[in-house]
Protein backbone atom coordinates (compact mmCIF):
# COMPACT_ATOMS: atom_id res chain seq x y z
CA UNK A 1 0.00 0.00 0.00
CA UNK A 2 1.63 3.24 -1.14
CA UNK A 3 0.61 6.23 0.99
CA UNK A 4 2.35 9.33 0.30
CA UNK A 5 3.31 11.79 2.05
CA UNK A 6 3.09 15.33 0.84
CA UNK A 7 5.45 18.25 0.91
CA UNK A 8 5.19 21.85 2.13
CA UNK A 9 5.02 23.10 -1.21
CA UNK A 10 1.99 20.75 -1.77
CA UNK A 11 0.35 21.01 1.78
CA UNK A 12 0.01 24.41 0.27
CA UNK A 13 -2.02 23.76 -2.86
CA UNK A 14 -4.00 21.22 -0.52
CA UNK A 15 -4.43 24.22 1.76
CA UNK A 16 -5.89 26.29 -1.29
CA UNK A 17 -8.07 23.69 -2.43
CA UNK A 18 -9.30 23.09 1.07
CA UNK A 19 -10.11 26.97 1.93
CA UNK A 20 -12.26 26.98 -1.67
CA UNK A 21 -14.44 24.00 -0.95
CA UNK A 22 -14.99 25.52 2.61
CA UNK A 23 -15.69 29.34 1.02
CA UNK A 24 -18.29 27.18 -1.67
CA UNK A 25 -19.99 25.58 1.51
CA UNK A 26 -20.64 29.10 2.66
CA UNK A 27 -21.24 30.60 -0.39
CA UNK A 28 -24.45 28.19 -0.90
CA UNK A 29 -25.67 27.84 2.90
CA UNK A 30 -27.80 31.05 2.93
CA UNK A 31 -29.53 29.12 -0.57
CA UNK A 32 -30.55 26.36 1.29
CA UNK A 33 -34.05 27.08 1.34
CA UNK A 34 -37.49 25.57 0.57
CA UNK A 35 -38.62 26.27 -3.52
CA UNK A 36 -34.29 25.83 -4.62
CA UNK A 37 -33.81 22.97 -7.21
CA UNK A 38 -31.17 21.02 -6.51
CA UNK A 39 -30.14 21.47 -10.37
CA UNK A 40 -29.89 25.58 -8.97
CA UNK A 41 -27.57 24.86 -6.16
CA UNK A 42 -25.29 22.59 -8.39
CA UNK A 43 -25.29 25.29 -11.14
CA UNK A 44 -23.95 27.94 -8.26
CA UNK A 45 -21.71 25.32 -7.02
CA UNK A 46 -19.94 24.95 -10.36
CA UNK A 47 -20.11 28.80 -11.26
CA UNK A 48 -18.39 29.48 -7.61
CA UNK A 49 -15.68 27.39 -7.81
CA UNK A 50 -14.53 28.41 -11.07
CA UNK A 51 -14.19 32.23 -9.72
CA UNK A 52 -11.76 30.73 -7.29
CA UNK A 53 -9.95 29.89 -10.18
CA UNK A 54 -10.40 25.77 -9.01
CA UNK A 55 -12.55 23.55 -11.14
CA UNK A 56 -15.38 20.95 -9.64
CA UNK A 57 -13.57 17.48 -8.89
CA UNK A 58 -16.77 15.34 -9.07
CA UNK A 59 -18.07 16.39 -12.48
CA UNK A 60 -16.90 13.85 -14.48
CA UNK A 61 -15.28 11.68 -12.13
CA UNK A 62 -15.91 7.87 -13.20
CA UNK A 63 -18.50 9.53 -15.59
CA UNK A 64 -20.15 11.64 -12.56
CA UNK A 65 -22.30 14.37 -14.28
CA UNK A 66 -22.87 17.03 -11.60
CA UNK A 67 -20.54 19.60 -10.18
CA UNK A 68 -21.08 18.23 -6.63
CA UNK A 69 -22.86 15.65 -4.77
CA UNK A 70 -26.17 16.96 -3.34
CA UNK A 71 -28.07 14.00 -1.08
CA UNK A 72 -31.66 14.64 0.78
CA UNK A 73 -32.92 12.78 4.06
CA UNK A 74 -33.12 9.10 3.48
CA UNK A 75 -30.00 9.65 0.49
CA UNK A 76 -26.68 9.09 1.80
CA UNK A 77 -24.27 9.88 -0.37
CA UNK A 78 -23.56 10.82 -4.38
CA UNK A 79 -26.75 12.32 -5.19
CA UNK A 80 -27.63 13.59 -8.23
CA UNK A 81 -29.02 17.15 -8.79
CA UNK A 82 -32.19 17.74 -11.01
CA UNK A 83 -35.09 19.65 -10.86
CA UNK A 84 -36.59 18.32 -7.13
CA UNK A 85 -37.66 21.30 -4.81
CA UNK A 86 -36.06 21.74 -1.22
CA UNK A 87 -38.77 21.46 1.46
CA UNK A 88 -38.99 22.79 4.68
CA UNK A 89 -37.77 19.80 7.13
CA UNK A 90 -35.41 18.40 4.82
CA UNK A 91 -31.72 17.81 5.76
CA UNK A 92 -29.36 18.56 2.91
CA UNK A 93 -25.85 17.03 2.62
CA UNK A 94 -23.19 19.13 0.08
CA UNK A 95 -20.28 16.73 -0.86
CA UNK A 96 -17.91 19.28 -2.34
CA UNK A 97 -14.64 18.95 -4.18
CA UNK A 98 -12.36 21.59 -5.71
CA UNK A 99 -9.42 20.76 -7.88
CA UNK A 100 -6.82 23.97 -7.36
CA UNK A 101 -3.76 23.46 -9.90
CA UNK A 102 -4.19 19.31 -9.13
CA UNK A 103 -4.80 19.29 -5.87
CA UNK A 104 -8.02 18.26 -4.41
CA UNK A 105 -10.33 19.53 -1.63
CA UNK A 106 -13.14 17.60 -0.29
CA UNK A 107 -15.60 18.05 2.32
CA UNK A 108 -19.21 16.98 3.03
CA UNK A 109 -21.74 19.21 5.32
CA UNK A 110 -25.25 18.44 6.54
CA UNK A 111 -27.53 20.94 6.72
CA UNK A 112 -31.37 21.85 8.35
CA UNK A 113 -33.97 23.26 5.38
CA UNK A 114 -36.12 25.52 7.69
CA UNK A 115 -37.38 24.40 11.01
CA UNK A 116 -36.50 20.52 10.65
CA UNK A 117 -37.51 17.67 13.29
CA UNK A 118 -35.97 16.75 16.43
CA UNK A 119 -34.74 13.61 14.97
CA UNK A 120 -33.08 15.63 12.30
CA UNK A 121 -31.58 18.16 14.69
CA UNK A 122 -29.71 14.80 16.40
CA UNK A 123 -28.40 13.22 13.61
CA UNK A 124 -26.77 15.83 12.52
CA UNK A 125 -25.22 17.58 15.83
CA UNK A 126 -23.92 13.82 16.47
CA UNK A 127 -22.62 12.94 13.27
CA UNK A 128 -20.91 16.02 13.10
CA UNK A 129 -19.66 15.63 16.41
CA UNK A 130 -18.49 11.94 15.16
CA UNK A 131 -16.55 13.49 12.92
CA UNK A 132 -14.66 15.62 15.51
CA UNK A 133 -14.19 12.64 17.83
CA UNK A 134 -12.69 10.68 14.94
CA UNK A 135 -10.17 13.85 14.14
CA UNK A 136 -9.08 13.89 18.11
CA UNK A 137 -7.07 10.81 16.74
CA UNK A 138 -5.56 12.28 13.21
CA UNK A 139 -1.91 12.39 14.44
CA UNK A 140 1.00 10.90 13.33
CA UNK A 141 1.98 7.47 15.69
CA UNK A 142 -1.90 6.78 15.53
CA UNK A 143 -3.43 3.98 13.53
CA UNK A 144 -6.05 4.53 11.14
CA UNK A 145 -8.31 1.92 12.96
CA UNK A 146 -7.78 4.87 16.23
CA UNK A 147 -10.12 7.29 13.93
CA UNK A 148 -12.28 4.45 12.77
CA UNK A 149 -12.56 3.19 16.21
CA UNK A 150 -13.21 6.60 18.12
CA UNK A 151 -16.28 7.03 15.33
CA UNK A 152 -17.64 4.09 15.84
CA UNK A 153 -18.00 3.92 19.10
CA UNK A 154 -18.97 7.78 19.25
CA UNK A 155 -21.90 6.74 17.01
CA UNK A 156 -22.54 3.44 19.11
CA UNK A 157 -23.30 6.04 21.83
CA UNK A 158 -26.02 7.79 20.51
CA UNK A 159 -27.75 4.81 18.65
CA UNK A 160 -26.65 5.56 15.02
CA UNK A 161 -26.15 3.35 12.70
CA UNK A 162 -22.55 3.16 10.77
CA UNK A 163 -22.64 2.77 7.15
CA UNK A 164 -19.64 0.20 6.69
CA UNK A 165 -19.85 0.03 2.44
CA UNK A 166 -18.23 3.68 2.44
CA UNK A 167 -15.56 5.43 4.10
CA UNK A 168 -12.58 8.00 4.19
CA UNK A 169 -9.52 8.01 2.02
CA UNK A 170 -6.77 9.24 1.36
CA UNK A 171 -6.62 12.77 -1.00
CA UNK A 172 -3.73 14.76 -2.70
CA UNK A 173 -3.57 15.31 -6.48
CA UNK A 174 -6.11 12.54 -6.78
CA UNK A 175 -9.45 12.82 -5.03
CA UNK A 176 -9.27 9.17 -3.86
CA UNK A 177 -5.73 7.64 -2.50
CA UNK A 178 -4.54 5.22 -0.26
CA UNK A 179 -5.51 4.54 2.85
CA UNK A 180 -8.98 3.88 3.04
CA UNK A 181 -10.38 5.33 6.51
CA UNK A 182 -13.59 2.85 7.93
CA UNK A 183 -15.98 4.54 10.02
CA UNK A 184 -15.65 1.62 12.30
CA UNK A 185 -12.89 -0.33 13.53
CA UNK A 186 -9.91 -1.54 16.10
CA UNK A 187 -7.63 0.77 18.23
CA UNK A 188 -4.17 0.08 17.10
CA UNK A 189 -4.25 -1.25 13.47
CA UNK A 190 -4.29 -0.36 10.09
CA UNK A 191 -1.73 1.98 8.68
CA UNK A 192 0.61 4.00 10.91
CA UNK A 193 -0.18 7.76 10.06
CA UNK A 194 2.95 9.70 9.61
CA UNK A 195 3.33 13.77 9.69
CA UNK A 196 2.57 14.97 5.85
CA UNK A 197 -0.57 12.57 4.85
CA UNK A 198 -3.56 14.31 3.73
CA UNK A 199 -6.82 12.42 4.70
CA UNK A 200 -10.70 12.64 4.25
CA UNK A 201 -12.53 11.84 7.48
CA UNK A 202 -16.01 11.22 6.90
CA UNK A 203 -18.56 9.50 8.88
CA UNK A 204 -21.83 8.38 6.78
CA UNK A 205 -24.30 7.69 10.03
CA UNK A 206 -27.98 6.99 10.19
CA UNK A 207 -31.23 7.20 12.48
CA UNK A 208 -31.73 3.63 11.91
CA UNK A 209 -30.53 0.48 9.75
CA UNK A 210 -27.15 1.06 8.23
CA UNK A 211 -27.97 -0.72 4.90
CA UNK A 212 -28.15 0.93 2.13
CA UNK A 213 -28.84 0.61 -1.39
CA UNK A 214 -27.68 2.01 -5.15
CA UNK A 215 -30.77 3.74 -6.89
CA UNK A 216 -30.90 2.64 -10.91
CA UNK A 217 -29.17 5.87 -11.72
CA UNK A 218 -26.10 4.11 -10.45
CA UNK A 219 -24.67 6.80 -8.20
CA UNK A 220 -26.94 7.80 -5.55
CA UNK A 221 -26.91 5.43 -2.14
CA UNK A 222 -29.73 5.27 -0.02
CA UNK A 223 -30.83 3.84 3.06
CA UNK A 224 -32.72 0.51 3.07
CA UNK A 225 -35.14 1.47 5.72
CA UNK A 226 -35.62 5.13 4.36
CA UNK A 227 -34.71 6.73 7.89
CA UNK A 228 -32.50 9.94 7.69
CA UNK A 229 -28.96 10.08 7.09
CA UNK A 230 -26.02 12.71 7.77
CA UNK A 231 -22.40 13.05 6.21
CA UNK A 232 -19.52 15.80 7.89
CA UNK A 233 -16.15 15.60 6.62
CA UNK A 234 -13.17 17.23 6.36
CA UNK A 235 -9.74 16.98 4.36
CA UNK A 236 -6.91 16.85 7.18
CA UNK A 237 -3.36 16.93 7.24
CA UNK A 238 -1.43 14.73 9.72
CA UNK A 239 0.81 16.34 12.13
CA UNK A 240 3.19 15.25 14.89
CA UNK A 241 1.02 17.00 17.33
CA UNK A 242 -2.53 16.51 15.74
CA UNK A 243 -4.08 17.69 12.46
CA UNK A 244 -4.61 20.74 10.67
CA UNK A 245 -8.01 21.11 9.06
CA UNK A 246 -7.38 22.15 5.43
CA UNK A 247 -11.26 22.29 4.79
CA UNK A 248 -12.52 24.72 7.45
CA UNK A 249 -12.53 28.08 8.48
N1 LIG B 1 -16.60 13.25 -1.73
C1 LIG B 1 -17.11 12.19 -2.52
C2 LIG B 1 -16.50 10.89 -2.07
O1 LIG B 1 -15.47 10.90 -1.43
C3 LIG B 1 -16.77 12.46 -3.94
C4 LIG B 1 -17.62 11.72 -4.81
S1 LIG B 1 -17.00 11.73 -6.37
C5 LIG B 1 -18.33 11.56 -7.36
O2 LIG B 1 -17.06 9.84 -2.31
F1 LIG B 1 -17.95 10.79 -8.31
F2 LIG B 1 -19.34 11.10 -6.74
F3 LIG B 1 -18.60 12.73 -7.76
CO1 LIG C 1 -14.65 12.09 0.44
Amino acid sequence: MLIKIKSEREIELLRTAGHIVYLTHQYLKPFLKEGITTKEIDDKAGEFIKSCGATPSCKGYHGYPANICISINDEVVHGIAGKRKLKNGDIITLDICACYKGYHGDSAWSYPVGEVSDEAKYILKHTEQALYEGLKFAKAGNHIGDISNAVEEYANKYHLGVVKELCGHGVGNELHEEPDVPNYGIKGTGPLLKEGMTIAVEPMLTIGSPDVYMLDDDWTIKTDDGSLSAHFEHTVVIRNDGCEILTGE
